[in-house]
């Protein structure tokens, strides 16, 4: 890959230098050493400090005031919802204890066709307040790495313009760790997300999205690197962006898990 002198500055955004490009010659990111295998997020940090201003998404439609509760996920039911009732349904799930804490839920935003689909961990304070995905710093880094390689969460066509969802739609509580069981109540609602939006690949950031969506256990160091396979959709699993923050000698493996992807993306679109 051959990059402009754009790709170059968000790249830069990012923190990662790229090594001398001779002519002619594939220029490759800076490689950080070794480090020791990240483990999930802890929640406390999952998306700190300030908030970032961000505009807003192209598809954050507030949810029906009138949502009737759900107290269970009937899977069944809910791989048959069309974008309104599933938003309804999410809007009003009283599934799980989360519930009780939350301002409201954390539907999901980005083009409904996206090529691209974002799937992050569980809302941080920012999101449970705006209702939206990745809006504090963790969510600015994610916006400089999508832009590093032409993709981007403001209104664009479906080839540019991404979905971003979260495996959790409430924030738990103080930010702390995703339960097993709060994740497999809410994974219906991300499978029918994937399923309306049928991207053409999935990138997963962060050890409980991760691990949960592939029932793996193991950390992303060894899941990392290749191509592994979400409900009939290419997933390719990288580094949270608030992990990154807070280890950026990682930003280079994250920047080949892009590359990846991007490749990735490109022969599903064959
Ligand atoms: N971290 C996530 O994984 N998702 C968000 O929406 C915000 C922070």
């Amino acid at each position: 890959m051959r990059w402009t002198d754009r790709q170059r500055a968000m790249l830069l955004e990012m923190g990662i230098r790229l090594g001398p490009e001779p002519p002619g010659a594939e220029p490759v990111a800076v490689v950080a050493p070794p480090a020791a295998e990240p483990v999930a997020v802890p929640a406390a940090v999952r998306d700190g400090a300030a908030p970032a201003a961000q505009p807003p998404a192209a598809v954050a439609a507030p949810p029906p005031a009138t949502a009737a509760p759900v107290a269970f996920v009937s899977t069944t039911r809910v791989a048959h919802m069309d974008w309104p009732e599933l938003r309804a349904t999410v809007a009003g799930c009283t599934a799980c204890r989360l519930c009780q804490g939350r301002t409201q839920t954390v539907f999901g935003v980005g083009h409904l066709q996206a090529d691209w689909m974002i799937v992050g961990e569980a809302p941080g304070e920012q999101e449970d307040r705006q209702g939206e995905p990745f809006v504090g710093k963790s969510g600015q880094l994610l916006g400089n790495m999508l832009r590093a390689i032409g993709l981007t969460r403001e209104d664009a066509p479906a080839t540019q313009q991404v979905y971003i969802a979260n495996t959790l739609k409430c924030r738990p509580p103080g930010n702390r760790n995703p339960q097993p069981d709060e994740l497999a109540q809410c994974e219906p609602y991300l499978i029918r997300q994937v399923a309306l939006v049928q991207p053409k690949i999935i990138l997963a950031m962060g050890s409980f999205a991760v691990q949960s969506l592939l029932r793996n256990t193991e950390p992303i160091g060894r899941l990392r690197g290749r191509v592994h396979d979400y409900h009939g959709v290419p997933l390719i699993v990288t580094y949270h962006p608030a992990y990154l923050l807070r280890r950026p000698e990682e930003k280079a493996r994250a920047w080949d898990d892009l590359c990846l992807a991007v490749e990735t993306a490109r022969q599903a679109a064959k």
